[in-house]
């Protein structure tokens, strides 16, 4: 596995990669990108090895972006583990890791944003303002920057992928690169918490705890699912949330799956999205009505 960290470096790595189909067919190699910001777990390494099985090579991304941390939020404590990840990756097949500092992301006088309307609006939209501007001009840059074949994201950031779909239509991003973007399903822990870089912030008993948000979930979907008033329902799993532990409840809605529209009840294509704080540790969560 090859690291760059520069733009100049990316391109030519790229142009090699492209080169480096095996076999003797003419056509370029196709190229799969998975954006992180590092400190990887397996929900990352599940992207990587869906990736690996649809194109010729893997290329990974780790930038901490700070464009999409809010003033108050975690971005110098957000962890920072580079030779390791490198190293999960290498063993995982990828074949190049792209890795720029800042400076080389957003260098002096960078003064251009991407913002996408409607769908970044509400639940952590609403939460985190800003957030998803950083979030979508940054994987602009890197569709650019890469400009693979195909991307794959995890449906652990549900809203995440519809903006960064809706970016891609209306950028005209797909021709001729990013054809296809991949949503990959949620990677659970044993006991049903969704895995996130964050969940290193939880202490053994917030750990423990934290559980309760996905058991909760499991079971309001399935109550929903069943025909049971959604507001009712919903309040019911606010309740529980706060009776667990968690701190606070930032939102508990119902959405459409695909255009996030808010629900009062199940329309066949129905999502439940939840975040709450354990301590001051922000856990977000979905997963879909009547398939659960
Ligand atoms: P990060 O939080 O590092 O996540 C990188 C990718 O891994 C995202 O597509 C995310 O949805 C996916 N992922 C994280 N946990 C997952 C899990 N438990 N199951 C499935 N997929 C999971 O999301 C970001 O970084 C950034 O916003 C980024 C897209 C890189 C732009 O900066």
């Amino acid at each position: 596995m090859q690291t760059v960290t520069t733009i100049a470096a990316l391109r030519q790595a790229v142009e090699d990669l492209r080169a480096s189909r095996s076999g003797t067919e003419e056509a370029a190699a196709t190229l799969a990108l998975v954006p992180t910001m590092g400190a990887l777990h397996e929900g990352h390494l599940t992207l990587v090895r869906e990736a690996a099985s649809h194109a010729d090579h893997v290329v990974a991304s780790i930038f901490v972006n700070p464009r999409q941390f809010g003033p108050n939020e975690d971005l110098d404590a957000y962890p920072r583990r580079l030779a390791e990840d490198a190293a999960r990756l290498e063993a995982e097949g990828v074949a190049l890791l792209w890795a720029p500092g800042v400076e080389a992301m957003y260098p002096a006088g960078y003064a251009t944003n991407v913002s996408v309307a409607g769908v970044s609006a509400g639940l952590c939209g609403a939460d985190r303002p800003g957030h998803f501007d950083g979030v979508a001009t940054v994987v602009c840059k890197l569709f650019n920057q890469v400009r693979p074949d195909m991307a794959f994201f995890g449906e652990k950031d549900w809203q995440q992928l519809a903006v960064i779909r809706r970016m891609a239509r209306d950028l005209d991003l797909a021709q001729p690169h990013v054809d296809a973007i991949h949503g990959v399903a949620i990677v659970r822990e044993a006991d049903g918490l969704a895995m996130s870089s964050r969940n290193a912030y939880l202490s053994p008993l917030q750990r423990e705890a934290a559980a309760t948000l996905p058991l909760a979930m499991r079971e309001t979907a399935a109550r929903i699912a069943g025909g049971q008033d959604a507001a009712q329902t919903l309040a019911a799993l606010e309740d529980a949330l706060l009776g667990a532990g968690f701190a606070s409840v930032d939102y508990a809605e119902l959405r459409d799956a695909d255009t996030l529209e808010l629900l009062a009840a199940d329309n066949g294509n129905a999502r439940l999205f939840v975040a709450a704080r354990m301590g001051s540790t922000r856990l977000i969560d979905n997963m879909a009505i009547g398939r659960s």
